[in-house]
């Protein structure tokens, strides 16, 4: 294929040498001259392992070419990737100036056109960026002549870029149209990994999802290691340890949006090991922030079915997760308490939870934070014959019958990914969708 490069930076020219030794023919576009004068040279812009033998090759091959002349990249190319900076705004904001001037130029360049031009975003871009920011700069600079777009993430590491270009944990096209992720695909088929068609805010999201679990895991390990070392323990011996576990830890498991966590122990076990932190004078920010960003998911609930409208709520499921009549620290106990505190009028079905079988520590927690609970709970049929609004805080055989009972009038508020709007007849609301 023939591909124009705009930016000839870290992920800019890596992705075009690379392109060049897969036999496509490369057209790199930067407005720095020291880096072309570079390129042309043969040399890398960059200092990483392979990279100057890369550049060199693909110079050398006659197929990758370096111009500032942006007119001349896009009429001589089929493709387009936007591969310029979007370094931090000094208010931490997405800094967009690179990505909309780049735009406006490549659809200058459109304009005068003849044929099809395809423009792909692989910089990395806040979600709604492509779309509402540089489609209409494109369209409006295009004028009546048509493209293609697509959003693209990188997920390349500096360091290791070439071998990541082709072993990529997955290529992620984010585009309207199916002609234009078979034409991005088509660049990538010596790379290896799956190929996910995706909406153009979901490739955007998914770019930020990554390196956010990536800083979020890092910060982990280092809160983990800090109060480990401060108590005498070797903290590489635990962290190898936990990461031995693919079953709940080094997996999918607790990765699903939906509601705050509760129960016996998650919470108890922040607080202990924060508290630990503080005695040894060693601050743990994301463990002591990880409670209040929880208690906000509940707060955020309640405040989202109070908008709803209606005073009259059936809650399906109150222990802290399915299969145990488990109440401490539940969050749907939590959320039951903020409701009727405000005056709703709730009725809640949890088959797990019999008031008269409680006892211990459970019924305690019950008795002081929720004695409305013995008064509140009733079958599922009352209780969706009560509520106006249904909150579905479980996910079980149990539950999921209960969507084809719901009437026009009713709306579903599904904290557990029971369902989706299709599979009811009322209105759908979630947390996070
Ligand atoms: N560096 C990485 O490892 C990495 C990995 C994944 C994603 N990303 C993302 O990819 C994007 C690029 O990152 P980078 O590290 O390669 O950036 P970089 O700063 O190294 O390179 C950007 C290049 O764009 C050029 N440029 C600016 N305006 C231009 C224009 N109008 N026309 C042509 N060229 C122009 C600059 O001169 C520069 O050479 C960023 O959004 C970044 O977040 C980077």
């Amino acid at each position: 294929m023939n591909v124009s490069i705009f930016g000839l930076g870290y992920v800019g020219a890596v992705t075009a040498g690379c392109l060049v030794r897969d036999g496509h023919t490369v057209v790199g576009v930067d407005t720095d001259e020291r880096k072309l004068a570079f390129m042309r040279d043969g040399k890398a812009p960059i200092h990483e392992e392979g990279v100057d033998a890369l550049i060199r090759e693909a110079i050398e091959s006659g197929r990758l070419t370096v111009t500032n002349d942006c007119e001349k990249a896009v009429n001589e190319t089929a493709i387009s990737l936007v591969c310029v900076g979007t370094p931090s705004a000094p208010d931490g904001s997405l800094g967009t100036l690179y990505v909309t001037k780049v735009c406006e130029e490549i659809g200058d360049a459109i304009r005068g056109k003849e044929s099809f031009h395809t423009v792909v975003i692989r910089s990395t871009v806040v979600p709604g960026t492509t779309i509402e920011l540089l489609k209409p700069i494109l369209e409006k600079h295009a004028g009546d002549s048509p493209f293609g777009l697509a959003m693209n993430p990188e997920f390349l590491r500096e360091g290791t870029s070439i071998k990541d270009f082709y072993d990529p944990p997955y290529t992620v096209v984010g585009t309207e149209s199916a002609d234009v992720f078979s034409q991005v695909c088509e660049l990538y088929k010596q790379s290896g990994g799956d190929r996910i068609h995706c909406s153009v805010a979901a490739a955007e999201s998914i770019k930020y999802a990554c390196n956010l679990f990536h800083a979020t895991k890092i910060t982990f390990a280092n809160e983990i290691g800090m109060v480990c070392k401060n108590a005498g323990v070797d903290c590489r011996e635990v962290m190898d340890i936990v990461c031995r576990d693919t079953k709940l830890n080094i997996s999918n498991k607790y990765l699903k949006p939906g509601f705050a966590f509760g129960g016996s122990c998650l919470p108890k076990d922040l607080r202990a090991f924060s508290y630990l932190g503080r005695t040894q004078n060693t601050s743990v920010p994301m463990f002591d922030a990880i409670l209040k960003s929880n208690r906000d998911q509940i707060e955020h609930a309640a405040h989202r079915i109070m908008a709803l409208g209606s005073r009259k709520v059936a809650m399906m499921g109150v222990s802290f997760k399915e299969g145990t009549d488990d109440l401490r620290e539940s969050p749907l106990i939590s959320l039951a308490e903020i409701l009727i505190g405000k005056g709703f009028d709730l009725l809640i079905f949890d088959p797990n939870v019999e008031y008269a079988a409680l006892f211990g520590s459970n019924k305690r927690f019950i008795e002081i934070h929720f004695p409305h609970l013995k008064r509140a709970l009733c079958s599922a049929e009352t209780a969706l014959k009560h509520g106006d609004v249904v909150v579905f805080g479980h996910k079980s055989d149990v539950y999921t019958p209960l969507l084809s009972k719901i009437e026009e009038h009713q709306t579903v508020f599904d904290l557990a990914g029971i369902g989706g709007p299709e599979e009811i007849k009322g209105h759908y609301n979630g947390l996070y969708w």
